[in-house]
This record gives structure tokens, C-alpha cells and sequence, in this order.
């Protein structure tokens, strides 16, 4: 890779990457602006690292915040690549999806770098496992945010996007919370669309993250939608135990979250055995046990019995609704409308089975009968997700 410094751009140079045509919506930003923005990419500014390159914190011209990625040397091949993602990026547009602001590529020196908008609450890695959460640990309520948040991030790649968009490393530390711990996940520069809005992707390169990623593409390099929802349901693992998806240091046999938790996730009698001790028993217990059932679908060896994430987002929904209409029981007195007002037509057909398809759908997750079916589902046809 030649030196950078020896080669002076202009502030309003034109990207040199021959006849690919440039994403429209995400701005190109000049190399000057990005050293800028970082004080010359001074270690100071570098928020963490990962397979892919440094990340560095910024502040461009216009004030805006920002994370900014220079990603390792890929080649000739690796810069074609880079502007097909950058391509695909600008077009993914989801307030739980961390927004890409600009991008840098020069062919010649091989400096490929995305800008993103700054997510300054760190990551749910940080928070469940690293320095954040010491202290004040995540509490039910946030983690079951996050959740939510996270899974309809992916509901939109996988769903909502045109071509659908395969994640390929979802985990905890690709998911950035905003100091609210309103979540928003990240790096999905690195997914590969699947063809032709095929759902089936034969890649060449396994990819991923040890300890969430789903077996078929493990072992076959089969990349499907669904192992996205395993991915997601080791997440949702971590944030019922608190424990990583890999972790040495436990006993012999609970060293890896999801072979160590599958056999207590069958038996309803032992899954206060998963529970995250940091939680301090504050947590709703039917609320647990459902969360569990949505996981146990999601780590299903089979991808075919894997729920798919709208579904995820659909059940995530309703436990949080269940517990609203609760609290709403308990303090109706003051005659608060806890469910959102609403005049829905979606047709509940008043089964309380999370899953349509699969060996859960015969699950009684919700059966509290009692909730109001017309407010359950009233926000996805709202939200436009
Ligand atoms: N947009 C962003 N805002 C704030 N922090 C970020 C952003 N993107 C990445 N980071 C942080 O930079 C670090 C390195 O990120 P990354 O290179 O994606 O590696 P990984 O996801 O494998 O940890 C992570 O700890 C992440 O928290
Ligand atoms: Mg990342």
C-alpha cells in the first residue's frame, strides 16, 4: 500500500474508481476531510477494532459526529467489492440501522474507509461483557428494548430491503446503543445480498463470528436468511444469561452459550438456570420464560425451524405488551391507556402460538387471553418498518 501522504488530494476530488458508478445518497467525502476529522487518525480517536480495520471517532466539518472505518487493503478486487457494499449501504435506510454518511475509496492507494454516524452509548458487547455494564448492569427493561430494536433491524434487511440483505455478523458487538439504549446495528457493510432476492447464498468465504454462527453455514458455507436468526437468538441468549457466546473460562461443558443452554431451554422446570445473575431477580418470570422460547426457536439446529425475524419482532412485540397490559391492571385506577389507541383490521385468529410454522408453533407462549388482540399488532402497520 503506497503512503497516503505522498499523495495529496484535493478537498473536492473526485473518487478515482473507474467506470463504477457512485452511490448518490451517501456523500463522497474527501481524504483531507477524514484525516481531519480525526486529528490524523491519532490513536487516541480509535474506538476498537475489528476483522476488518480500525475504527476511529470524529468530528467532521459540519459538525456532525461520527465513526469512521478504514478498512484493511482488500486489493483491486476488494476496492470493485468496496463500492458494490457502498452501493447497497446507501440505499438501507432504518432507525435501527446505523446510517453510513459518507464513504472514501481510492483505487490507486487502496484506502477504502466508511463514515458512520456516531452511536455514542457503546456497544451491547461492551455493556454486557466489557467495561460499561460493571457498574449499573443492563436492566430487564433495556435488554428487552435492545432486543426489540435489534430485531427489527435485521426484520428490515431481511424483509423490507430490495434485494433482501443477508447481515452475515450479527452479534453483540455490531449492535450500538444511543444513550437511551435505543439500539441500532451496525456493520452490515459486510453482508452480500442475496441474488436475484433469492434466499439461498453460496458463499465462497465463511465469514462471521465464532460462537454465532448458524451450523449450516459453518460447515457448508450455506449463507441463508435464517442464519441471521441464529446469530440474533445467540444475542438474545446473552441477554438472558449475561454469559458470551464463547467463553473459556466457564466449566468444562458450558464453555459455548448455546450447546450448554439448549438442554435447559427444553425443560421448562430449569430455566431459572439460564438467568444472568446481574439481573438481580428483577425480571418478570412468565416474560423469561417466553424470551426463552424465542430464542430456543431462533438457536433451532435446523434452519428451516428457525422463526423468520418478522416473526421475532411479532412475539418480542406482544411480551412487552403483556407486560404493559399487566401494569395497566395493576394501576387502573388511574385509568392510564397503556395500549396504544388504535383501529387496526389485523385478524388475530386468537391462537396463542408465537410461530406459524415449525417444531415451536404448538407453543403457549401468550396465554393471557385477556390482552386486547386489536392493539397487539397495530404498530407494525403504523411504524413502517
Ligand atoms: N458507528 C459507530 N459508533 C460508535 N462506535 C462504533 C461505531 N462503529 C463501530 N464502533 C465501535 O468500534 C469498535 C470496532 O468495531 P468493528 O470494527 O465493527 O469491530 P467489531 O464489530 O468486530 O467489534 C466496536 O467496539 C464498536 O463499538
Ligand atoms: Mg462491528
Amino acid at each position: 500500500m503506497r503512503d497516503v501522504k505522498k499523495r495529496p488530494r484535493p478537498v473536492d476530488a473526485v473518487p478515482a474508481a473507474g467506470s463504477l458508478p457512485h452511490p448518490t445518497s451517501t456523500r463522497f467525502l474527501a481524504y483531507e476531510e477524514l484525516k481531519a476529522a480525526t486529528n490524523n487518525f491519532e490513536p487516541a480517536s480509535i474506538l476498537g477494532e475489528g476483522g476488518f480495520g480500525k475504527v476511529f471517532k470524529g468530528v467532521l466539518s459540519d459538525g456532525t459526529a461520527v465513526a469512521i472505518k478504514r478498512l484493511t487493503s482488500g486489493g483491486q478486487q476488494g476496492d470493485k467489492e468496496f463500492l458494490v457494499e457502498v452501493e447497497m449501504l446507501s440505499r438501507l435506510h432504518h432507525r435501527n440501522l446505523v446510517k453510513l454518511v459518507g464513504y472514501y475509496s481510492n483505487r490507486d492507494s487502496s484506502q477504502n474507509l466508511l463514515c458512520y454516524e456516531l452511536v455514542p452509548n457503546g456497544s451491547l458487547e461492551a455493556w454486557l461483557h466489557g467495561p460499561l455494564g460493571v457498574n449499573c448492569p443492563l436492566d430487564w427493561d433495556a435488554r428487552m428494548k435492545i432486543a426489540l430494536d435489534a430485531a427489527r433491524g435485521l426484520a428490515y434487511l431481511h424483509e423490507d430491503s430490495q434485494p433482501c440483505v443477508i447481515h452475515r455478523d450479527f452479534k453483540a458487538s455490531n449492535i450500538l446503543l444511543e444513550n437511551n439504549f435505543h439500539a441500532k446495528v451496525a456493520d452490515f457493510g459486510l453482508a452480500k445480498q442475496a441474488p436475484e432476492g433469492r434466499v439461498n447464498y453460496l458463499s465462497t468465504r465463511v465469514m462471521g463470528t465464532f460462537g454465532y454462527v448458524a451450523p449450516e453455514y459453518a460447515m457448508t458455507g450455506h449463507l441463508l436468511v435464517k442464519s441471521d436468526v441464529y446469530s440474533y437468538g445467540v444475542v438474545l441468549l446473552e441477554l438472558l444469561t449475561g454469559r458470551k457466546p464463547v467463553d473459556m473460562s466457564q466449566p468444562s461443558g458450558q464453555e459455548n452459550l448455546v450447546t450448554w443452554a439448549r438442554p435447559i431451554l427444553r425443560d421448562k422446570d430449569r430455566l431459572e438456570e439460564l438467568v444472568d445473575p446481574r439481573l438481580g431477580g428483577n425480571y418478570p418470570n412468565e416474560d423469561f420464560v417466553r424470551v426463552c422460547t424465542i430464542a430456543a426457536a431462533c438457536v433451532a439446529p435446523e434452519a428451516s425451524q428457525r422463526p423468520t425475524m418478522g416473526e421475532v419482532v411479532q412475539s418480542l412485540k406482544m411480551v412487552q405488551r403483556v407486560t404493559e397490559y399487566q401494569d395497566s391492571v395493576l394501576t387502573s385506577s388511574t385509568n392510564r391507556p397503556n395500549l396504544r389507541q388504535s383501529s387496526t383490521t389485523f385478524e388475530s385468529d386468537g391462537t396463542s402460538s408465537i410461530f406459524s410454522s415449525g417444531p415451536y408453533s404448538g407453543l403457549s407462549v401468550f396465554d393471557n387471553d385477556t390482552i386486547s388482540r386489536t392493539a397487539v399488532f397495530s404498530e407494525d402497520l403504523h411504524e413502517g418498518r
